[in-house]
């Protein structure tokens, strides 16, 4: 890739570990959260590359804010043709006891964000008659349907496997890849506060936690050269539980 748009990348998560590992052989990284991104992360990042770092504030929530990220990003990065989608939110609230409210903001967040963005960013694209890379995130949940971290939660994340494949499908013959990860016990905040999250990690076939690291790595592939002839596809990153 020559210049990558990442979002989520908020605190020591995996949005700053794609975004650290992405750096590497980027020319320009826009980096963008929901909130003011701490100037600790992103010097940390600015140490392993001689890339350019941008940061910005977007509310993937917001059409308008969405909009604005995208030609932030296109202006300082005429050439951007990488997009990785992180940002989302969890919320381990049981099946029943959740309300309309708290599965629209679920949804607007991490299954209308993510399409939004990546909407926004292929008509850029072709607008500009170039192909790109996509990788976006979903979850273990999202193949399973989880179980402490909120149906809502896992029926957002399998939506995100649905829109990655129609992407894919809308857009491979204009060079535009589209695809996903799905993370599974990762050493997070957003896992830590997973009930039972500890035990499936000791029992998965791996019998450890993942690293952010190890899922930033697997984006870098799949937005990369690497990954020229995989589209639509959805890469388990889970120390094999499913
Ligand atoms: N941590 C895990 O174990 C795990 C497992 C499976 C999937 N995932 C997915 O990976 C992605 C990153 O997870 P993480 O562990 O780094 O979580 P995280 O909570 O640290 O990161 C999500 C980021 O998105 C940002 N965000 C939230 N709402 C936003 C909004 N409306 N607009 C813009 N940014 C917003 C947050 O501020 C945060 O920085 C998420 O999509 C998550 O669902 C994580």
């Amino acid at each position: 890739m020559t210049s990558v748009l990442i979002t989520g990348v908020g605190r020591d998560n995996i949005g700053f570990a794609a975004a650290r590992r992405i750096a590497r052989d980027a020319q320009t990284l826009v980096i963008a959260d929901v909130r003011p991104i701490p100037e600790a992360l992103i010097a940390a990042i600015r140490g392993e590359t001689s890339a350019r770092i941008v940061a910005e504030t977007v509310d993937v929530a917001s059409a308008a804010s969405i909009d604005r990220l995208l030609d932030v990003a296109f202006e300082a990065a005429p050439e951007l043709d990488g997009l990785v989608n992180c940002a989302g939110i969890a919320d381990p609230t049981p099946p029943l006891a959740i309300t309309m409210d708290a599965w629209d903001r679920l949804m607007t967040v991490n299954l209308k964000g993510t399409f939004f963005v990546a909407q926004g960013f292929v008509q850029r694209l072709l607008d500009r008659g170039r192909g790109g890379s996509i990788v976006n995130l979903s979850s273990m949940a999202g193949r399973t349907g989880g179980k402490h971290n909120g149906l809502h939660y896992a029926a957002s994340k399998a939506g995100v496997i649905s829109i990655t494949k129609g992407l894919a499908r809308a857009f491979g013959e204009k060079g535009i890849r589209v695809n996903a990860v799905a993370p599974g016990i990762i050493d997070t905040v957003m896992s830590h506060n997973v009930k039972g999250s500890d035990d499936q990690a000791r029992n998965s076939p791996l019998g450890r936690w993942g690293t952010i690291d190890e899922v930033g790595e697997t984006i870098a592939f799949l937005l990369g050269p690497g990954a020229s002839y995989v589209t639509g596809a959805t890469l388990d990153v889970n120390g094999g539980i499913v």
